[in-house]
């Protein structure tokens, strides 16, 4: 096996010169990718029709499908508030048990699937409001209510499926807007012993070995745990466990904490703060997994910050997973975090398209007859995506300091052995550096144990050329943007191509003047050996009406064959007997699209009836098989 000697130069243009050069012998441990969570609270009222409505809005589809539409595995679970307000009492028999009708709840469970989306099932509703109608049968309704639930997802999808879904206990259960059922100690603590029965005994009564390994953990309580008598209910079930942990109805212990005012540090260290206090309440606990759902940089969705809209999110959010990782390989109370989930799949709205805490902005075009959705992918997506590029092991996180008080962020992670191996490497800038100017650089050496031939790329995030916040700003940000700007935003979506290309020597060096880069930015350096496993072909392409004459087009990925991709092509060719439609042309050209999506506008002229088809370039500049031709006609 060949040594190959890789070395980054970073230039920074501000502060003194810090040389920093790690050290030759990197420890890498197994790194599970536990930040790929999302959700969201659906908007209207809570009730059967109200969340039957916003969960099947076409707007708010489309916002799932942009969602599943990143790379494979960037996001694999989705926590949607009152999901189970799909389900419907049909009616009680005779003996008073109740019986559901799950057909919408199965209609929005088959749009997930179809994006490769598995759903955490908080147990949280109250069709036809049975458990208010009969509070003394609670313990026996819950039960129920779970294991028919489970039974009939069993039948449907499978047991190897459902082992991906997550089950989660009420959101925030201490909280008036979500105890709509009047919750007190004990009918709490009932419940939750329900729901855990409930799990426990569908799929019926065989302990088989096969079932024990499908065995479905309870997440909960989803607690705030803010001071004790005001979240009697949250820290109520925690003492319950900490008596007898055996008899704890729950496996993973999820709470919330969010930053206060937007920094990744306090996001990790409210987790830090919280978990250290009930450890040493309830050291037993010390035993669970734990996750934090809600692990977003400030409070309140909805209310607008700028942040939100730009790279600096992005920046955040990466931040938070490194960070976490950091403490989660440091020990202490961090050792057992299970995973985060960030609360930013929720749609926007008018004025505030791009400032919520949201993947995408969201543009309602009520102009058009009938009004429409069209939405633009903010940075903050595109950092899910490279985060997905991150490998099966990591290095702990490394800090290059820019200047006294200032650093670079890096996380590098491999994945393979022998020749076949590939490694991804994070660059994150610090937000702001120092006011000194004098150019400067630091040189950062990557070893790089992997075959005599490959090739790298890397990838930026950074204000201004990835900053479609701004494109619509200096735009006079309208309302309704046209279809010229709209194509404007989306050459601003993806992570800029920065360099790529073959590497042929051992010594090799890539040089990053970030002094030309504004802050904060990010980097994705991806080094592929030749035996890596090459592009497979991409599954599933879909494409779906955005209006007239424009489509979304999206395809899945298979996983481990996209980690050397740099950029797909899609092909059209026209229908009907137009000399147009003989051949096929490539309609993404010019695009850099690392992403498996694409919306495909061709302007008042065009057409976009005809037949598609979708293939990957990887780095060696080879190119995988087409996807399936699928033939688009419009209504
Ligand atoms: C590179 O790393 C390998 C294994 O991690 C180590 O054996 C080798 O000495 C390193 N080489 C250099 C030049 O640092
Ligand atoms: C819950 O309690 C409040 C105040 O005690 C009461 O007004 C409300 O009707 C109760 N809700 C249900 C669903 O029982
Ligand atoms: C986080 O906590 C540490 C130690 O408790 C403290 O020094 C630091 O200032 C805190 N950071 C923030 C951003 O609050
Ligand atoms: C890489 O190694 C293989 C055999 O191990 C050799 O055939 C090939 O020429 C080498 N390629 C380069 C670019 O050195
Ligand atoms: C589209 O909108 C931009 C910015 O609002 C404007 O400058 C441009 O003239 C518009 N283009 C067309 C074709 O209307
Ligand atoms: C479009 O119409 C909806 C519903 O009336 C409204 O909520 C929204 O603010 C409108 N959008 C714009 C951009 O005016
Ligand atoms: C459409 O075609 C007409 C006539 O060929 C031309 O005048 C017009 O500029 C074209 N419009 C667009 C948007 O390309």
């Amino acid at each position: 096996m060949w040594l190959l000697l890789w070395r980054l130069l970073l230039f920074a243009a501000l502060g003194h010169a810090h040389y920093t050069t790690s050290s030759d012998v990197v420890v890498y441990h197994t790194l599970p990718h536990f930040w790929t969570g999302v959700g969201f609270c659906p908007a209207g009222d809570i009730s059967h029709t109200g969340i039957a409505t916003a969960l099947t809005s076409p707007a708010l589809q489309l916002n799932l499908r942009q969602i599943g539409a990143l790379p494979f595995g960037a996001i694999t679970h989705i926590r949607i508030h009152w999901l189970l307000e799909l389900v419907q009492l049909l009616e009680y028999s005779t003996d008073g048990v109740p019986r559901y009708d799950y057909e919408k709840f199965d209609a929005f469970v088959d749009l997930l699937q179809e994006l490769r989306l598995s759903p955490v099932l908080e147990f949280m509703g109250n069709p036809g409001q049975v458990f208010t109608a009969n509070p003394e049968r609670n313990w026996f309704l819950w039960e129920h209510f779970t294991k028919s639930l489970i039974n009939h997802q069993l039948a449907r999808h499978g047991a190897a499926r459902l082992s991906s879904w997550r089950y989660e206990t009420w959101n925030e259960p201490d909280l008036l807007n979500y105890n709509r059922i009047n919750f007190t100690a004990q009918s709490y603590l009932e419940y939750v012993q329900a729901v855990r029965r409930g799990l426990s005994k569908a799929g019926g009564r065989r302990k088989s070995k096969r079932q024990q390994q499908l065995y479905r953990a309870l997440r909960g309580p989803a607690g705030l745990f803010k001071a004790e008598q005001r979240h009697p209910l949250c820290w109520q079930l925690l003492e319950v466990c900490n008596e007898q942990l055996a008899k704890c109805p729950i496996d993973i212990l999820t709470y919330h904490r969010k930053g206060i005012d937007g920094s990744a540090t306090e996001i990790l260290n409210g987790s830090l703060a919280l978990l250290a206090k009930i450890y040493h309440d309830y050291p037993q606990l010390q035993q669970l997994p734990v996750a934090n759902d809600e692990a977003d940089p400030v409070s309140g969705w909805s209310t607008p910050r700028d942040f939100q809209a730009d790279v600096r999110y992005a920046a955040t959010l990466m931040s938070t997973v490194m960070q976490h990782w950091h403490a989660k390989l440091a020990g202490g109370v961090m050792d057992q975090l299970e995973s985060i989930s960030h609360d930013n799949a929720f749609l926007s709205y008018h004025p505030h398209e791009f400032q919520q805490r949201t993947l995408l902005a969201h543009f309602r075009m009520n102009e058009t007859q009938p009004p429409h959705s069209q939405f633009i992918q903010k940075p903050v997506y595109a950092a899910l995506g490279m985060l997905a590029k991150l490998g099966t092991r990591a290095a702990d996180l490394e800090l290059v300091n820019m200047d006294s008080k200032h650093s670079v962020q890096v996380l590098r992670s491999i994945s393979g052995n022998g020749v076949a191996q590939y490694m991804a490497t994070i660059f994150l800038s610090p937000e702001q550096a120092g006011p000194q100017l004098t150019a400067y650089h630091h040189k950062y050496t990557l070893n790089m144990s992997i075959a005599n031939e490959s090739a790298f790329i890397t990838e930026l995030l950074v204000p201004h050329s990835t900053d479609p916040f701004r494109v619509w700003q200096q735009a006079g940000s309208p309302a309704y943007p046209n279809a010229t700007l709209r194509e404007q935003m989306r050459r601003a979506q993806t992570p800029r191509l920065y360099e790529t290309g073959p590497i042929w020597q051992y010594n090799s060096e890539l040089v990053v003047n970030s002094a030309s880069l504004p802050l904060p930015w990010v980097m994705l350096l991806r080094v592929c050996s030749a035996a890596w496993p090459k592009l497979k072909r991409p599954q599933q392409l879909e494409i779906v009406a955005i209006t007239g004459r424009e489509v979304f087009i999206s395809w899945s990925e298979q996983p481990r064959s996209t980690q050397c991709l740099k950029s797909y092509e899609v092909w059209f060719r026209a229908s009907g007997d137009t000399a147009a439609s003989a051949d096929w042309q490539q309609i993404s050209l010019g695009w850099h699209l690392p992403y498996p999506s694409f919306q495909y506008a061709p302007g008042l002229n065009g057409s976009v009836n005809g037949f598609y088809k979708v293939r990957g370039v990887d780095v060696f500049n080879e190119r995988s098989t087409f996807s399936q031709i699928v033939e688009y006609l419009e209504l």
